[in-house]
Order: structure tokens, then C-alpha cells, then sequence
């Protein structure tokens, strides 16, 4: 019921929103043929949000010639084997005191054959767990772009860290043994890796591991009495990459899932009062706050390197493409970023100062998240997108949203981005170094990371005390800056 009135009031914001362009662009139009005037028809204020500025900065040719150098080696694609762990963190320590967590989960002792034993890992005896006390033990993920839906990794490890006696972590969510005092019942289950790795049936007639697992799975789940007692309704299932769980979920969709958007999933199987969104893990390097380049460093204007799809997304894709390809502050170009690309994207989204976002076959990707750790603002054209912690964080301080229809227009994103101050650019970037180490992923986790952030969003969602707020800021963003 609430999923269907969302709807309507989602459409009637739309057509008013639609009304309310066309207005503003008749309006426009006849106050171009009143010569630009100050005693134009049009408000000021409106006048403003749509030409943006009257003084764009001009950004000239000499400026954009090769991105400047980076001081240190950028990030490659594998090498999360290094610097996702932080051996430093290791050291003796009082375990968590469980009257302090957040968050009390019972964990399913799933055969590893659904979470490491996918990374190859074989415990001695019948070890269900790595010991994560000790690092070597810890098998890890495949680089790459396989990295980026790894959250179900990261969320298991910090699960299993908080019993283990000499690891620091922040505790917010700890393993408890007895599924009746628990709040969460997590389903330990590498169902992203599962798809990257197990979909494809490599002989006629053969099932993919990945589709027998997630078969498994369901009746594994179905026949437990943690299930039955709430219907599923305090289970939490990690199912970030788009095409992960496709079977398994329609039969489990009164669980919470944790998800990277909503684009492939029906309403009532997932939607933003049950589910939580994470972040991708970003596959180019952080940059050290202490080491982002300036507003003057950042030479490129506007970064983009993504696919090309041919679905209705991609569409928009390519129609932005052929606005923009001529201009010469502007990156642009197609192609997957492959491990060598990573280097490329990592050194070309830091030279930027602002890096978009478009929908692909997807509403979401990770690229906001690499721009967010290239300290890049995102400009986010993708009207379906779901963004992590937005009842949190407010992303109107730190990136840019732009309805497709708008940024479609000829010239209209340009001199939207032009329009934005220097001083209001640096506003956006120093509160892009304050949030970035919110999207990280890393072992063990840290107050405020990312495996932290998507604990206390699961805390929000059961105790339902806030509401997404956040939302309603996106679009006001343009008009926020323009008011100085
Ligand atoms: C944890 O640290 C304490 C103090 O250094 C040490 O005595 C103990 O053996 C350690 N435990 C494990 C499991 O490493
Ligand atoms: C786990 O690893 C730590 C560190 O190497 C070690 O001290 C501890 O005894 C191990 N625990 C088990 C159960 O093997
Ligand atoms: C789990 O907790 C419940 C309620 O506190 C208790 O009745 C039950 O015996 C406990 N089960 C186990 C296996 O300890």
C-alpha cells in the first residue's frame, strides 16, 4: 500500500516538476526576447536556477593539458590485498562489551561452501570460520572489479571480529550465540561473488553453483525456526551486485536486503522502508585529505569514463556524450574500466573537478564512489538512483543532482558546472574529505566506516526513529548555491 501511494505522489511529483520546467522555460524564452534585462519577467531568483550565472568561469585551453602528476603511486585494481587491511589495528585489546552494541546478531553457521570456502578457503577440522585474529588466515577477495560488490566480505569479517579477542573494532553490531536475544539474524551468504564467479554453466544441462547455492539456500532458510517465527522479517541478506540472489530473492523478500540500488528488484520484494542501500566499494585509490588537489590543480571540468549500454539508460549516455564531447574542459569517453583503466580513471577523476555519474543499465554505480574518494563532486544524473545513509548524510554539500531531463538540454549541465563558485566548489570538496572515510571498506573496521556506517543504518531501519529526510535536499542543491 505505502509502495503504491510512494508511486503516485513519486508521479505527481514528477508531472509537477515537468509543469513547472515547461513554465519556467516559456517564461525563459520570452524573457530572451527581452534581450536578458534585469527588468526581466522572470524572477530573479528563478532567472538564476536556470542560467546558473551570468560570469561562467572560463576555463582556459592552457589549463587543460596533461593531468598534473600525482605524488603517489595511484591504486591498482588488485592491490586491496594491502591496503584494505590494517594490521596496525591488531593489538590487544578489551573484547566488545555487548551491553554497549548497537546492534546483538545471530549469524547462521553456514557450510564455508557459501562464503569462503567461495574464495577458495578450506578450514582445518571442521572450522566453519577463518580465524580473523590472525590476518594470514583471512582469505581474500579477488581484485578488480569484483571488489566492488564485496560488502558481504566485509560485513562477515567485522561479525566474526567482534567476538575475537585482540581485534579493535568499533562494536556497533556483535555476534551474539542465541538467535532469540539477537535484533538481526544475518545470512552469511557471498551471494555478489557467488554470481561473479558460479553463474555461468560451463556444460550443457548443468546447473550454475551460483543457482544451486542460492536453491540451497532458500530451503536451507524455509526450514529454520529463526525464519519461520517473524517470516524472514529480521533476517539480513547482503545481495549488492544487481544480478546476485536473482532467484533466491523472490522467495525471500521479507527479509532486509542490503542492496547498491532498487533498479532490478520489483517493489514489493525491495524498497527503501525495509532495505538498506551500501555504498560500492570504490576501485580507485583514496586520496589523503592532506593531499587532494586544489580547485587550481584540478584542471578537467567535468570527468567521465564509463560503458556504453544499449538499454534505456545507456541512451542517456550517449546523447550526453554528443553535448559535451567537443568541449575541451571536458573528459569523456567510453570504456570499461579494466585493471590498467583503474590507473587511468584514479589519476584522471583526481585532475577533475567534477566527476558525473550517469545512468547505465543501473541507477547506481561505482563510480560516485570513486569520485567521493577522488574527493571529485559528484554530479549525478540518474533519476531512480538510491544513495547510502541519506538520512544521514546530506549530499546536497557535496554533490551535484540533475534530472536527466534537464541535463539533456543544450548546454544546460556546462553552464550549470561553470556557474559553480570557487569558493562554493571548495565548500563541496573539504566536505568531500570529511565523508569519504564513510565509504570505506576495510579489515577490521573503524568507527565510522563503512561496515560501521551499514550497522547503524540497520540500527535506524529496525527502530524506525528517522526518517529518509535526506531526500528531499537533493534537488534543491543548484539553488542553494546560487543564493550567495
Ligand atoms: C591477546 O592479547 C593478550 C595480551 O597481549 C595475549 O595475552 C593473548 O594471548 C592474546 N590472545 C590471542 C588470541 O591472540
Ligand atoms: C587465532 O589466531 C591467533 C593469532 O595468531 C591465535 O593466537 C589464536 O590462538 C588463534 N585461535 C584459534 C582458535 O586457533
Ligand atoms: C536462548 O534464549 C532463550 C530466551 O532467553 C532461552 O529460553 C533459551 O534456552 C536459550 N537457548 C540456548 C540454546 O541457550
Amino acid at each position: 500500500m505505502t509502495t503504491m501511494s510512494e508511486k503516485g505522489v513519486f508521479i505527481s511529483r514528477s508531472l509537477t516538476l515537468l509543469f513547472a520546467v515547461s513554465m519556467l522555460f516559456l517564461m525563459l524564452s520570452s524573457s530572451i526576447l527581452f534581450q536578458f534585462g534585469d527588468n526581466s519577467v522572470v524572477p530573479r531568483s528563478i532567472y538564476k536556477l536556470i542560467v546558473v550565472s551570468k560570469t561562467p568561469v572560463i576555463i582556459k585551453d592552457d589549463q587543460t593539458s596533461e593531468p598534473i602528476e600525482l605524488k603517489s603511486t595511484p591504486f591498482v585494481g588488485s592491490s586491496c590485498k594491502e591496503s584494505c587491511f590494517k594490521s596496525d589495528l591488531i593489538k590487544p585489546t578489551v573484547s566488545c562489551d555487548r551491553n554497549h552494541a548497537l546492534l546483538k546478531i545471530f549469524m547462521y553457521d553456514l557450510p564455508p561452501e557459501f562464503h569462503f570456502g567461495l574464495l577458495g578457503w578450506k578450514g582445518d577440522r571442521s572450522q566453519i570460520w577463518p580465524n580473523v585474529s590472525d590476518l594470514s588466515e583471512i582469505p581474500k577477495y579477488p581484485g578488480g572489479l569484483n571488489l566492488q560488490h564485496s560488502i558481504e566480505y566485509w560485513l562477515t569479517l567485522n561479525l566474526l571480529s567482534s567476538t575475537a579477542p585482540n581485534l579493535s573494532t568499533p562494536c556497533t553490531a556483535i555476534l551474539v550465540k542465541n538467535a532469540t536475544r539477537a535484533d538481526v539474524i544475518f545470512v552469511p551468504f557471498f551471494s555478489s561473488l557467488s554470481y561473479n564467479r558460479h553463474s555461468k554453466i560451463h556444460s550443457t544441462g548443468k546447473t550454475s553453483l551460483d543457482k544451486i547455492l542460492q536453491e540451497r539456500l532458500v530451503k536451507y532458510l524455509k526450514g529454520r525456526d529463526e525464519w519461520k517465527r517473524l517470516g524472514g522479517k529480521d533476517h539480513m541478506i547482503v545481495a549488492h551486485h544487481p544480478n546476485s540472489m536473482l532467484l533466491a530473492r523472490k522467495h525471500l523478500g521479507s527479509a532486509m536486503f542490503v542492496l547498491a540500488d532498487f533498479g532490478r528488484y520489483p517493489a514489493h520484494i525491495a524498497n527503501i522502508d525495509k532495505d538498506i542501500i551500501a555504498p560500492y566499494k570504490h576501485v580507485v585509490r583514496l586520496v589523503d585529505a592532506g593531499d587532494s588537489p586544489s580547485f587550481e590543480d584540478r584542471r578537467v571540468l567535468v570527468y567521465f569514463q564509463g560503458a556504453i549500454y544499449r538499454k534505456d539508460g545507456g541512451m542517456l549516455r550517449q546523447k550526453l556524450y554528443y553535448l559535451m564531447k567537443d568541449e575541451k574542459d571536458v573528459h569523456f569517453t567510453f570504456g570499461t574500466v579494466s585493471s590498467g583503466g583503474v590507473r587511468k580513471a584514479s589519476r584522471g577523476m583526481i585532475s577533475s573537478k567534477f566527476c558525473l555519474n550517469i545512468a547505465g543499465d543501473t541507477p547506481s554505480s561505482n563510480r560516485m564512489f570513486d569520485a567521493i574518494a577522488s574527493h571529485c563532486v559528484p554530479v549525478v544524473i540518474s533519476d531512480n538512483i538510491e544513495v547510502p545513509f541519506e538520512d544521514v548524510l546530506d549530499y546536497s554539500k557535496f554533490a551535484i543532482f540533475v534530472p536527466a531531463s534537464d541535463a539533456l538540454k543544450k548546454g544546460y549541465l556546462l553552464k550549470l558546472l561553470r556557474g559553480v563558485q570557487r569558493e562554493k566548489w571548495i565548500e563541496m570538496w573539504e566536505r568531500l574529505k570529511q565523508i569519504a572515510p564513510h565509504f570505506e571498506y576495510q579489515f577490521p573496521s573503524q568507527s565510522g566506516d563503512a561496515v560501521d556506517m551499514i550497522w547503524q543504518a540497520v540500527y535506524r531501519k529496525i527502530s524506525s526513529v528517522h526518517k529518509t529526510v535526506g531526500r528531499e535536499n537533493r534537488y534543491q542543491m543548484s539553488q542553494k548555491f546560487l543564493t550567495s
